[in-house]
């Protein structure tokens, strides 16, 4: 059985979305329950309803598009990816995956095709958390592993409270029929760009993703005190900022692997006062740790906070985890699924786990989990730079039909 996918569509709906949030240098910066979230949405909406997909919105605003099958009771497969983006994010990472899950759809319906199980489309909410840290709220709530509730007083750098933008958020799609949160897929893959060089480095088409490392983050804190800083003598002062730095200087030995596998990144610090003639009195950042080895990621992470107390002199310390998500390995019945589509495609395929983290991720303990790579160029992402041919975005595609239709069959 197969359904043709149109490269063509596909790029300018990639296109089109890429309009909704544009900034320079072809980066899109699409943040999570924004004006121009909901008008992503209502776009993909639209498409979805054209071919008679039926749409829609579960409690944590994850938007679902849904074509039936033949047995109205056998549980659904499911596809599909997130359609926010960094702050300074480029024109694939995440709604690629959904664009490639409605090409899937689109191409279901314009051969006719109609397979055992239903297909079901899903966009989740804040998978960057680039406004709202941490990331994946929408399929960690979905999947049970937190609550949407235990999320509602994260604020973003503007003070807008999670809860508050997902009530608005909801509000602005009451047309939509709502849906229970969680339910449980005979399996889900998920398409995206590598993000990383691999795949182009050794000239292949598609990567057979087999799971992802470990993340864990977190936020510290440093407290101190304001002062002049023309006259306030060095031995007075509680310098945030100076306690700062022996504390990323302190993490950086703690974080030191020659063979370069773990990756440790202070990507966000705010200063307050944030003025060049005050000493600072408060000083946080955030450490964005990652490692495939469950026990490394473990007792690094543990040793975080004794590390940071150990080397600051004066601020006072507080170091609070935000996110953990443990190395999965995905199912081989969805793995062996993607190679074998990818083999009879007659594309170059090879096996590899992710570095970066995904809603997938999430979605493993709840049923038979896989995910699709394609090419990005010098496997840049989180950059307005991003970019990945359209002919490779259609090679993923072509793939990650014929695995739906491989595992919605029976
Ligand atoms: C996802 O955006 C990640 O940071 O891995
Ligand atoms: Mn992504
Ligand atoms: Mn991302």
């Amino acid at each position: 059985m197969r359904a043709e996918i149109d490269e063509r569509r596909q790029w300018d709906r990639l296109m089109a979305m890429a309009r909704i949030g544009a900034i320079a240098d072809d980066g899109v910066n699409r943040a999570c329950l924004t004006e121009l979230d909901r008008q992503a949405r209502r776009l993909l909406i639209n498409w979805a309803e054209e071919i008679g997909a039926s749409v829609s919105v579960d409690a944590a605003a994850n938007l679902w598009l849904r074509r039936e099958g033949t047995d109205p009771q056998a549980a659904p497969v499911v596809t599909g990816s997130h359609m926010d983006t960094q702050p300074n994010g480029g024109r694939f990472d995440g709604i690629y995956g959904v664009i490639a899950g409605l090409e899937a759809l689109t191409a279901l319906h314009q051969s006719g095709v109609t397979l055992r199980r239903p297909v079901e489309v899903v966009a989740w909410t804040n998978e960057e958390g680039g406004r709202f840290a941490p990331g994946c709220m929408g399929s960690m709530s979905w999947s049970g592993f937190r609550r949407i509730e235990d999320f509602a007083d994260v604020a973003d750098p503007d003070g807008v409270r999670f809860a508050d933008a997902l009530a608005a958020h909801l509000a602005s799609e009451t047309d939509l029929p709502r849906r229970p949160l969680g339910n449980k897929p005979h399996a889900y893959v998920e398409a995206h760009i590598e993000q990383g060089p691999r795949l182009e480095a050794e000239g292949v088409d598609i990567g057979v993703v087999t799971g992802i490392q470990g993340s864990r983050w977190f936020t510290v804190t440093l407290t101190g005190d304001t002062a002049h800083a023309g006259t306030t003598p060095l031995a007075l002062r509680r310098d945030a900022v100076q306690d700062m730095v022996r504390a990323i200087g302190a993490l950086n030995a703690l974080m030191r692997d020659p063979k370069d596998v773990l990756r440790f990144t202070v990507g966000r610090i705010v200063v307050e006062p944030n003025t060049s003639n005050s000493v600072a009195n408060r000083a946080s950042f955030t450490i964005d740790f990652r490692h495939p080895d469950k026990d490394v990621l473990l007792a690094r992470g543990d040793a975080i906070a004794g590390v940071v107390q150990a080397a600051v002199r004066d601020a006072d310390v507080s170091v609070q985890e935000t996110f953990r998500a443990l190395p999965v390995e995905f199912a081989p019945s969805v793995v062996d699924a993607v190679e074998r589509a990818a083999a009879e495609q007659h594309l170059k395929h090879m096996r590899l786990p992710s570095g970066a983290f995904h809603d997938a991720q999430f979605v493993v303990p709840v049923c038979p989990t896989g995910m699709i790579f394609v090419p990005c160029r010098k496997g840049v992402s989180h950059n307005p730079a991003e970019y990945s041919q359209p002919s490779q975005l259609l090679a993923g595609t072509q793939v990650l039909t014929q695995t739906l239709i491989d595992l919605a069959s029976t």
